[in-house]
């Protein structure tokens, strides 16, 4: 089969995160809707995206944005109603873009149905369907700790038993070892495939098993703050997963072209656990993996990271990246605040669209969008509800997308949901697009580019050696070569070249396709990206 023929989106293709809420408000309520995504269709076929992760738009109360489901069959008014996202399906379909949605099953809101009958008594048919525990000697059942801080166990006193909750308490944990509950999710799952979804992006999928014999957690000071200070080695990432994970396939595997990529939330356990999701490409299709995410502005850290990454991967197994989500600091934000900003963007844009992987943006990182700093009385996540100041919560990375320099950023009529970030009349769409030399114009290239060259979609990666400030690698496809060169630092530096083979450039920050390489040693240009081509 020839590289055009056997295009995979999920594989081949470019995803990009959406927050509903920020993108685009349609209805001047001041929140983003399914209709203002509708609306920026146009736009994300021109960036040349091939599907876009929904983030969660069931009906929720809203205590962790969406991530604590009410129903899991229905739309969030704040969003739109079901004929809403049916369109969305329909026309994001015509211009070949997928839709992949949030699947949030770890857990329910205490508002869902279930856990309503659940809590009504100890004998409830739903009551097996979340995991309650009595007190062991007047404590809770273990000491486990949640995501969201404190311990996992919530008292409830109408039966005189604790339940778990890994994130608020407002979200129970479902209890993945009932078969009635995994028929359930399947059946869920069913539905909104039967409506064209194209996949689902799995919430914390290695929460969904927890130590049945609820053995304590050991301390470890080394954990950190945001693990509660111990390892979580019985609350999380438990054996027996893989058969959850092969009946979620077979489910997608009923269906045509579908897949799933799940969220494996291991800052203590590393890429293996990430790539132990995928297995040999028969259970996720790809799995989220954060160490990218979490390194410093730094080459050679990236160059590690990235051979750790691989190094793990299964034969089959396929990598995904992503440089910010909802949850982080946006990557500009982490990386490049105050100088350099756009030339660093660039740089960024240039790894994560030529490294080998299917990558995921987020809305907004074509245009270098940076965080928006919140105040106290504007902060809408509870993370920063509870824990301020210590905590601010992830509101400054779900700031409303900058679409042009008038009222509200072109996001809104009305003020937005979310403070807007001051500095929008200089970075935003419009702008962007009349300036040749911007961001949002180098994420286009890039995407064409990557379309254009099937090295770059599904070739070969081999690090090159280099500066220890600069990232180099080749990506091979047959006989087609392609040379990645990313200055990370502010200063020239040289990278050597292989001067038996002579170079074109494909695309670069600082250089046409009319330059010449030299093949003695390439001085490269401050924050430069370059990618060359062997010109045969
Ligand atoms: C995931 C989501 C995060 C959410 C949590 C609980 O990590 O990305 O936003 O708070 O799961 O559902």
């Amino acid at each position: 089969m020839s590289a055009e023929t056997d295009f995979i989106w999920w594989k081949h293709g470019v995803l990009c995160e959406i927050w509903p809420r920020s993108y685009y408000d349609s209805n001047g309520d001041g929140s983003g809707d399914i209709q203002g995504i509708i609306q920026k269709l146009d736009y994300l076929a021109e960036l040349g995206i091939d599907g876009i992760w929904l983030g969660p738009v069931n009906k929720s109360p809203m205590v962790d944005s969406g991530y604590d489901v009410a129903d899991y069959r229905s739309i969030d008014p704040l969003y739109g109603t079901m004929a809403d996202f049916e369109q969305l399906l329909a026309e994001a379909h015509k211009r070949n873009i997928h839709i992949i949605m949030d699947m949030v099953v770890n857990h329910t809101s205490d508002q869902h149905a279930w856990f309503k009958e659940s809590r009504l008594s100890r004998d409830n048919p739903k009551r097996d369907w979340y995991i309650w525990h009595d007190r062991k000697r007047g404590r809770p059942p273990s000491n486990w700790k949640a995501a969201m801080g404190g311990g996992v166990w919530q008292w409830d006193n109408a039966t005189k038993q604790y339940y778990l909750h890994s994130f608020f308490k407002e979200q129970p944990d479902l209890n993945w070892r009932n078969p009635a509950v995994r028929q359930e999710i399947y059946a869920t799952m069913r539905f909104w495939l039967d409506k064209g979804v194209d996949g689902f992006r799995c919430d914390v999928l290695n929460y969904f098993l927890k130590d049945d014999q609820l053995r304590d957690n050991p301390t470890s000071l080394s954990a950190g703050i945001f693990n509660g200070f111990q390892k979580h080695l019985y609350s999380r990432s438990q054996p027996g997963m893989e058969e959850i994970l092969r009946q979620m396939r077979a489910v997608l595997d009923g269906y045509k072209d579908r897949m799933m990529v799940g969220e494996v939330f291991v800052a203590q356990d590393g890429p293996a656990m990430a790539a132990a999701f995928m297995g040999d490409g028969d259970l996720c299709h790809l799995s989220f993996e954060f160490s990218l995410l979490f390194t410093k502005w730094d080459a050679a850290r990236f160059k590690e990271m990235i051979n750790g990454w691989f190094a793990v991967l299964s034969a089959k197994g396929w990598p995904c990246n992503v440089l910010s989500n909802h949850d982080q600091p946006r990557a500009v934000t982490r990386w490049a605040a105050g100088a350099d900003t756009q030339k660093r963007a660039k740089v960024m844009a240039a790894l994560l669209l030529t490294l080998r992987g299917t990558p995921f943006l987020y809305y907004g990182e074509e245009i270098g969008m940076p965080d928006s700093p919140i105040k106290r009385g504007d902060v809408m996540d509870t993370v920063g509800k509870m824990y301020w100041p210590i905590v601010k919560g992830r509101d400054a990375e779900r700031s409303p997308m900058q679409w042009n320099a008038g009222p509200q950023a072109g996001f809104s009529s009305v003020k937005p949901w979310l403070p807007l970030n001051a500095d929008y009349s200089e970075i935003n769409v419009a702008a962007q697009e009349k300036d040749p030399l911007s961001v949002l114009n180098f994420y286009r290239r890039l995407i064409a580019l990557r379309r254009e060259k099937p090295a770059l979609q599904r070739g070969g990666y081999e690090q090159v050696p280099s500066d220890k400030n600069i990232l180099a690698y080749r990506r091979t496809y047959h006989n087609e070569e392609i040379l990645v060169i990313l200055n990370f630092a502010g200063e020239r530096k040289v990278q050597a070249i292989d001067s038996s083979k002579r170079w074109k450039v494909l695309l670069g920050t600082q250089r046409s396709s009319e330059s010449a390489i030299d093949k003695d040693g390439l001085a490269v240009y401050p924050y430069e990206a370059l990618i060359l081509e062997e010109d045969k």
